[in-house]
């Protein structure tokens, strides 16, 4: 199937939704991901590269069509919108958010503290701690407060963690100590109290020590009344490492606390040349984030890194591997797709 051809199909589907049976979960209207996913509680999203927004009519309509949150894949990031310090850039993430709007879609922003992808000019060497304690306040003030009210959901704080749990050693470590975390939350949820805060990180989808100390971490928070509302996992999976085991059980020991939990950047890479055997699999990877998702109360979203190999990240980043999203670089969507599709239309909750 081509993503392309979804359109014409689109009339039909939508004269056969009226006849949904009482109690029926309703049918998807149109064959896109988002029908798939429209009454299931998990929303489907995608990361969006601006380029290729702008100059690509077939992905800037994939993007419209298929899925209904869109995450900026590099354009609120801190080197992106604050170039110079004090000099801010929101024109790219203004636009993405404009085109969410017009295509009814929801923002997840991503990201605020991080420690990677920040501007050249913040170095310790150049600032105390103290400054950069109000440089980092005055970052979360400024991009929130710009979007303030346009964005469903914020990464908040971005891989904190190392592997074995504890706290990575970052600029704000460093200079902040590990309170860093509590106060970017608060500053958030001043800079904009409708939005919902996530935790967000990589290896932390199964049970493990990262997501252990995840578990720990937030519940601290919520002890001392700092404001945290979701719990992230990337979901960057790789055919050649096979798959976390332990998802559903991770998930669901969040969904307990009362906490959200979303699928924020999945994409499932391999070894380059693929074979039917890593799609398969692929497929497979895909599917047990999204069946997990579904399994739990509180998961809002799942969303991909990408959803053509076009635009991916991972040939640049991962030598030897790719074909790392659910349709191709044509567009030709891959089983993984229809398992995404098939899975939202059989798990119910
Ligand atoms: C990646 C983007 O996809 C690339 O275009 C960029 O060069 C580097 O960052 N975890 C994250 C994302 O939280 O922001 C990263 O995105 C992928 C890993």
């Amino acid at each position: 199937m081509r993503l392309g051809r979804i359109a014409a199909v689109l009339a039909v589907g939508i004269a056969m939704a009226g006849s949904t049976p009482a109690g029926a979960h309703p049918r998807a209207d149109d064959d896109s991901l988002r029908a798939a996913a429209r009454g299931s509680g998990v929303r489907i999203g995608t990361a969006v590269d601006m380029s290729a927004l702008a100059a690509d009519t077939p992905y800037r309509e994939g993007v419209a069509r298929e899925f209904d949150t869109v995450t900026p894949e590099n354009v609120m990031k801190w080197e992106a919108v604050e170039p110079q310090p004090g000099v801010y850039d929101w024109a790219a993430a203004d636009r993405l958010v404009d085109f969410a709007r017009q295509n009814g879609q929801l923002v997840r922003g991503h990201t605020l503290v991080w420690h990677s992808q920040n501007p050249a000019w913040l170095t310790e060497a150049t600032y105390t701690p103290a400054q950069l304690r109000t440089i980092l306040r005055n970052h979360i003030f400024a991009e929130m407060g710009h979007f303030k009210g346009r964005i469903w959901a914020w990464d908040v704080a971005n891989e904190v963690f190392n592997e074995d749990g504890t706290l990575r050693d970052t600029i704000w470590l460093r200079a902040l100590g590990p309170g860093y975390i509590a106060d970017a939350f608060r500053w958030a949820h001043q800079a904009d109290p409708k939005a919902l805060l996530f935790l967000n990180d990589y290896n932390n989808e199964g049970i493990n020590a990262k997501s252990d100390a995840y578990f720990a971490l937030v519940k601290q928070l919520r002890a001392q009344g700092v404001p945290v509302h979701g719990y992230g996992m990337q979901g960057h999976l790789a055919v050649h490492y096979g798959f976390p085991d332990t998802v559903l059980e991770n998930v669901r020991r969040f969904d307990k606390l009362g906490l959200k939990t979303a699928f924020t950047e999945v994409d499932v890479r391999m070894q380059l040349p693929t074979d039917s055997a890593k799609v398969q699999a692929q497929a497979e990877g895909f599917g047990s984030l999204l069946r997990a998702c579904l399994l739990v109360k509180h998961c809002v979203s799942y969303t991909v890194w990408g959803f053509t190999d076009k635009y991916s990240w991972v040939p640049g980043v991962f030598e030897g591997e790719g074909s790392a999203t659910p349709a191709d670089e044509n567009f030709q969507v891959k089983p993984a797709w229809n398992t995404l599709r098939d899975t939202f239309l059989l798990v119910r909750r």
